[in-house]
């Protein structure tokens, strides 16, 4: 696989973003625009040696038969964080944020690595709330990207992550979050959608009734030769028609909320069954999703997770004890953006599947033989959620599977680390 030369997100698909439209209603013009996602993603190249671009399709085989994936492992700062990150730069420049005013991230893996580029490309300072545990090469980096680096100690007995705790601490004290929760950022979830809008485009229909546009030739190099039904899907991907089963880990949440999102805004969310993927070691969304349809089998006509209240909402409790699992990017205690999660799978009538840690490092394995870079177990985990569903036989033979790889291997990047400034 190699990175697909292919257009600006922030351009391409700016029609669909609302950090688009608020910068039209703050009185900038369609070039204003342009030419702020060309410059900032200029700046972004300059610290991480790419910047953001449409990021490829490939089928990968495995021991369960074909999937498709989105490869995000060779995105700005090795994961798909990049596009929540960028999009939080661009509201900095709509919203006139001042220059000086530190922004503030609790992660200690990908979000941080993404935000410290991000911030480092616009010139901001930025305060990073790292575990105990951090892994020193990513605390280097980061140190080297400029960052401020704070560790975030968990007090006996508490639960809930110390890095979100000293993060609040931080913004009431005058900080600007800069991070990967919708809750926290909703420009964080619209600069991800991205990632759906051009899904829904590569995909293409899912009903193989359907028609699927031809104008994308970069797409349609990636899916090979059209069949004979006008579909264009790469060779052997096992599709029997019907519904695509996509799989996408879950950490906090905003990854699946905004790829759902984005499918939608693209009018493609309808074809696509929804599969929230977690450890089966630390688990709080799908804890919360258990409580949560044991809450509506009790109503009549339970609403939408969305707007069913505080009720609903506190059905998600911090995982009990300090998770560990080899995916280690989607251990938030916390499923902060649950309930748009939640929503999405019972919308597109999915379920949550979870997946024990040989499959994650099973899934990381096959994915390596068929995408480059190759991801590692977190980057995996939504392959390790379908391979979970084909070998469990919940989804039907044959139908079309779609996954998220979203993070790079971080010890083979180490090896063949790009050129960095
Ligand atoms: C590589 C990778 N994939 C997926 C996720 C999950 O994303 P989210 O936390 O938005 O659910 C994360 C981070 O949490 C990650 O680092």
């Amino acid at each position: 696989v190699t990175a697909d030369a292919g257009e600006q997100p922030f351009v391409a698909h700016r029609h669909h973003l609302d950090l688009y439209r608020a910068a039209r209603a703050a009185g900038w013009s369609d070039r204003r625009w342009v030419e702020a996602v060309t410059e900032l993603d200029q700046r972004v190249a300059a610290v991480d040696g790419t910047g953001l671009r449409t990021t490829p399709v490939v089928p990968v085989a495995t021991a369960t038969g074909p999937v498709l994936a989105k490869v995000e492992t060779g995105n700005v700062a090795g994961s798909h964080k990049a596009r929540h990150l960028f999009g939080l730069a661009l509201d900095l420049a709509v919203a006139g944020e001042p220059a000086g005013r530190e922004l503030a991230i609790a992660s200690c893996g990908n979000a941080a690595l993404a935000a410290a580029t991000v911030a480092r490309a616009v010139d901001r300072p930025l305060r990073v709330f790292v575990p105990a545990g951090a892994d020193p090469a990513v605390v280097d980096r980061l140190a080297g990207l400029g960052a401020r680096i704070t560790t975030s100690r968990r007090r006996p007995g508490e639960r809930g992550d110390p890095c979100v705790r000293d993060l609040h601490q931080a913004i009431a004290a005058g900080a600007r979050p800069f991070t990967v929760q919708g809750a926290l950022c909703p420009a964080a979830i619209d600069g991800a959608r991205t990632l759906g809008l051009e899904l829904a485009r590569q995909l293409g229909p899912a009903d193989p009734a359907g028609q699927r546009s031809t104008d994308d030739t970069a797409l349609a190099r990636q899916l090979g030769p059209a069949d004979p039904a006008g579909q264009r899907r790469p060779a052997g991907t096992g599709s029997a028609g019907g519904p695509r089963h996509l799989f996408v880990q879950v950490g906090g949440g905003a990854l699946a909320t905004a790829t759902m999102e984005g499918l939608a805004r693209a009018g493609a969310a309808g074809g696509v069954v929804l599969h929230p993927v977690q450890a089966l070691a630390a688990h709080p969304f799908v804890a919360a999703w258990r409580r949560l349809l044991a809450w509506r089998g009790l109503r009549h006509d339970p609403p939408d997770p969305l707007e069913a209240g505080p009720e609903v909402a506190a059905l998600m409790e911090p995982w009990p004890t300090e998770p560990r699992s080899v995916a280690t990017g989607i251990l938030d205690d916390v499923t902060y953006d649950w309930l748009p999660v939640a929503s999405w799978t019972l919308r597109t009538g999915g379920w949550p599947v979870l997946a024990d840690e040989a499959t994650l490092l099973q899934a990381a394995a096959e994915a390596a033989a068929s995408a480059t870079p190759p991801p590692d177990a977190t980057g995996a985990a939504g392959l390790a959620g379908a391979l979970t569903a084909r070998r469990e036989g919940t989804i039907p033979p044959g139908a079309e599977v779609v996954v998220l790889l979203t993070g790079v291997d971080r010890s083979w990047e180490a090896a063949h680390r790009r050129d960095r400034r």
